[in-house]
């Protein structure tokens, strides 16, 4: 089928990419001229296993190409829109210049029976504002959120957990699952029955394709990232308890998590999320449902905030008071910069935070990872960056691991990482190193929420 993305941001650009890879014509569209340039040429503008190779194929293929020119999206069947919405400048609300200014640009090319797919996150009511504007072009309006996280981008776009679709007029199966068993609710004009042919290959195999209407598929997304992020911050709220109890909060997220109706993925206690998505997400939606009159429902999203954003603070005093001194003059070498490994996104990483706030503080700060440093050094150019991670190391009077990389939860023996420091002081700001190995390689351990 004859796709357009417009917006080649993370999830445009890897969307493109998949759905030329799943044998799909697929045109990305950007009004970002460097962005194109890059992507046109096979090359990732950020780092994302797999993406790589999936454009090289698509582009050689013919299946795959890149333009700054949204006339081109002229005689795609569907239009998806995969543009940014990002926190307001003045507040917790989401900005959506440019799902606004996107869904502008289209119009003129939009042929009648087209499809206008939206995956940006946007508060709920969003598409039901946009609807008039692309029905009077001819066109229909669904919301196809996305669920893709960073570092699995590639596999979560081609093989997702599920696929939502949401429609302007709710759909007559009583479950709301639509399995495709009954023909008699879709048919060749279905929007619905659409996408179901773009996204083939995944329902093939089992997907759950769940067909809805609009409202509740804008709130499927935003719902997704608060439980998430409510996850990660009940247990670093359990950390705080741990840390004036003497327990261990990775014994008991281990324990808690044995439990299949609570499980234990999302419950890594640690200086908590960060990234171009939870944290904004929780934002709009309370900003959102505030404007519903509605905000006291989601005002635990608040408390979810603060509780994540005191975990950075954590890690900072665990620092400071290893030191009978203070850290004023102290080398400390940062191992990590981007918000979670396997990404080189330094949109509100806690991991940087970190390093930026040790800084403020008077210690001397090196700060090092495998991706995200070319990012970190044009954002925070104050703190002092190094590529080589003993490098990073040498010397340094205590280590701060604030993002689990391989490279040093795995790779980094206590024992070598001794050898080259001049103090052993080590904050685990992510629970991930072998405490008792580093113990017992004679450095003094600090975790977050364990004893
Ligand atoms: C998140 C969601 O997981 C995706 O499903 C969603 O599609 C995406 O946002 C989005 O809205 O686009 P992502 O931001 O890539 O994906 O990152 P996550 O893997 O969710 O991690 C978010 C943050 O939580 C990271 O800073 C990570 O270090 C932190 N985290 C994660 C913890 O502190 N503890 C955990 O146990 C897990």
């Amino acid at each position: 089928m004859r796709l357009s993305v417009i917006g080649c941001g993370y999830l445009g650009a890897v969307h493109s990419a998949a759905m030329a890879s799943i044998g799909h014509e697929v045109i990305g569209i950007d009004v970002d001229a460097r962005k194109i340039a890059s992507l046109s040429a096979g090359e990732a503008p950020f780092f994302e296993p797999g993406l790589p190779e999936i454009l090289s194929e698509g582009i050689a293929s013919g299946n795959l190409r890149f333009t700054t020119d949204m006339a081109e999206a002229k005689g795609a069947k569907v239009h998806f829109i995969g543009v940014g919405t990002p926190q307001q400048a003045d507040g917790y609300a989401a900005d959506l210049t440019y799902v606004n200014a996107a869904v502008d640009a289209l119009l003129p090319y939009l042929n009648p029976g087209d499809i206008v797919a939206g995956k940006s996150t946007v508060p709920v009511g969003t598409a039901a504002e946009l609807a008039p504007r692309i029905e009077a072009a001819g066109a229909t309006l669904v919301w196809n959120p996305e669920f893709l996280r960073e570092g699995w981008a590639v596999q979560d776009t081609i093989d997702p957990d599920r696929l939502v679709v949401g429609v302007a007029s709710r759909p007559s199966t009583g479950s709301g699952i639509d399995d495709g068993s009954d023909a008699s609710t879709s048919s060749a004009t279905d929007p619905a029955e659409v996408l179901r042919e773009v996204y083939h290959p995944a329902i093939a195999k089992g997907t759950p394709f769940i067909v809805t209407d609009l409202a509740t598929a804008e709130l499927v997304k935003v719902s997704a990232n608060a439980f998430l992020a409510t996850k990660i911050s009940f247990i670093n709220a359990m950390a705080e308890i741990a840390e004036v109890t003497g327990a261990d909060v990775t014994q008991l997220a281990d324990a808690i998590g044995h439990d299949v109706r609570i499980g234990r993925r999302f419950l890594g206690a640690g200086i908590g999320f960060g990234g171009g998505c939870l944290p904004k997400d929780i934002r709009a939606f309370s900003a959102r449902a505030e404007e519903l009159g509605r905000g006291e429902s989601v005002s635990f999203l608040r408390e979810i905030d603060a509780i994540n954003l005191r975990r950075r603070e954590r890690a900072v005093h665990l620092v400071v008071s290893a030191f009978d001194d203070g850290v004023v003059g102290k080398k400390v070498t940062v191992l990590g910069a981007a918000f979670k490994p396997h990404s080189d996104d330094i949109r509100d990483s806690p991991a940087l935070d970190v390093a930026v706030r040790l800084k403020g503080l008077g210690a001397e700060v090196t700060v090092t990872d495998p991706e995200a440093l070319e990012n970190a050094r044009r954002q925070h150019p104050q703190l002092n960056y190094v590529d080589d991670r003993d490098e990073a190391l040498r010397g340094a009077d205590a280590v701060v691991v604030v993002t689990e990389w391989d490279e040093y939860r795995r790779q980094l023996s206590p024992e070598h990482a001794a050898s080259l420091v001049a103090g052993t002081i080590v904050v685990d700001g992510r629970n991930c190193l072998d405490a008792s190995a580093w113990r017992a390689a004679g450095w003094t351990y600090y975790g977050m929420g364990r004893p």
